[in-house]
């Protein structure tokens, strides 16, 4: 197969990991006989530096151009505590998703069984954790009217959905939970927000369709305290775009680390692949990463853009067999984890390749 793949590494650990990701698709390509070519571009603070622009047009066209993209991070820290800045780095993510149609943001929170102590939460309540999560994308207050008033000191976006919009995501989550255990949460704040009665509205219209899956609400507050209580209850779980931005971080922890949890972006054109951590500037450049999630990105990418499923899970296998060796990045090492196992970036990453090789 001949695919040809953008690699955008953006900011902070972004390029570390990302490094990692291509040469694990570089190994699945020499072993199954693929053949993937690449290019690189830049998004986020690396490319307002360079260009003034958060995300160039230079990189949205090899974007648009590109079979499926392989994304580092974005975000700097001398954003974050300055309100006032026009141009941010996350814009560029915010209008690639847009962009490119992005709007079904899949989340897949899997425990490896070796890193049941990496959690904070008991062993006994996370067993066989194995949440799929659709976050809504494009929508929601992430692209709602936004702006200042009263000389500025009134502030005020807006949660906006059509029925359109949540009708398309919660067709695929129920197409996925339809592959996998049957049951689909939706969550929502129907009790206070009217965008989130519209999108109950649209679920309990579209459920008959899928009579084979069971289906339940939640509210936003209760979902999250529920996920951390017992979160062997989900199997897939669809949400608009920030309960979904908030509840994936949280569910990460089911998972040990944000440092193992990848994502898949799609929509109907290019699928965006990449760790759901950030661009964690306070560990850039010290080759201490996770480059797991990367890894785990480049399953998905395999899996869902070009449906080459053995070698999806040649990859996840790696990454399993990698763990089961004792193997850890310091952020999934518990204080049992004897020092020569605990690995930085690159030398998890040869890990995994020479098991891609073998
Ligand atoms: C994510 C991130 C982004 C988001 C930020 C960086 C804008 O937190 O992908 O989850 O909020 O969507
Ligand atoms: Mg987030």
């Amino acid at each position: 197969m001949k695919k040809h793949i953008l690699v955008v590494p953006g900011d902070g650990i972004g390029a570390e990991v990302t490094t990692i990701g291509k040469q694990v698709l570089e190994a699945i390509a020499q072993k199954f006989g693929h053949e993937f070519t690449y290019d690189e571009a830049l998004i986020g603070h690396v490319a307002i530096e360079a260009t003034g622009s958060p995300l160039p047009d230079e990189t949205l066209t090899k974007m648009r151009a590109a079979d499926a993209i392989l994304f580092g991070a974005v975000g700097h820290p001398k954003y974050d505590n300055d309100p006032t800045a026009k141009v941010r780095p996350e814009q560029g993510l915010l209008q690639m998703r847009k962009e490119l149609g992005l709007y079904a943001n899949l989340r897949p929170i899997k425990l490896f069984d070796e890193l049941l102590d990496a959690s904070s939460i008991k062993p006994e309540i996370l067993r066989g954790a194995d949440i799929l999560f659709f976050r809504e994308l494009t929508g929601d207050v992430y692209f709602g009217k936004r702006e200042r008033l009263d000389e500025g000191n009134t502030a005020y976006d807006t949660m906006i959905y059509s029925k359109y919009e949540v009708e398309r995501i919660v067709r695929k989550a129920f197409e996925a939970a339809r592959t996998r255990n049957k049951r689909l949460c939706s969550v929502d704040k129907a009790n206070v927000l009217e965008s989130s009665r519209l999108w109950r509205e649209v679920v309990q219209a579209i459920a008959p369709e899928y009579a084979d899956v069971q289906v339940e609400h939640q509210f936003i507050d209760a979902a999250a305290m529920l996920l951390i209580k017992d979160p062997k209850r989900f199997d897939v779980v669809v949400t608009g775009n920030l309960f979904g931005d908030i509840l994936t971080d949280e569910a990460s922890q089911i998972a040990g680390s944000m440092g193992m949890l990848a994502s898949a972006s799609v929509g109907d054109n290019t699928g965006v692949y990449e760790p759901i951590h950030g661009s964690a500037h306070d560990i850039t450049g010290k080759g201490v990463a996770n480059p797991l999630a990367s890894v785990l990105s480049v399953a998905l990418m395999l899996d869902i853009s070009f449906g080459l499923k053995a070698e999806a899970e040649a990859v996840v296998s790696a990454v399993d067999a990698v763990l089961k060796a004792g193997y850890r990045t310091r952020d999934i090492a518990s204080p049992t984890t004897q020092p020569e196992y605990v690995l930085g970036t690159d030398a998890m990453g040869q890990q995994i390749l020479q098991l891609l090789q073998a």
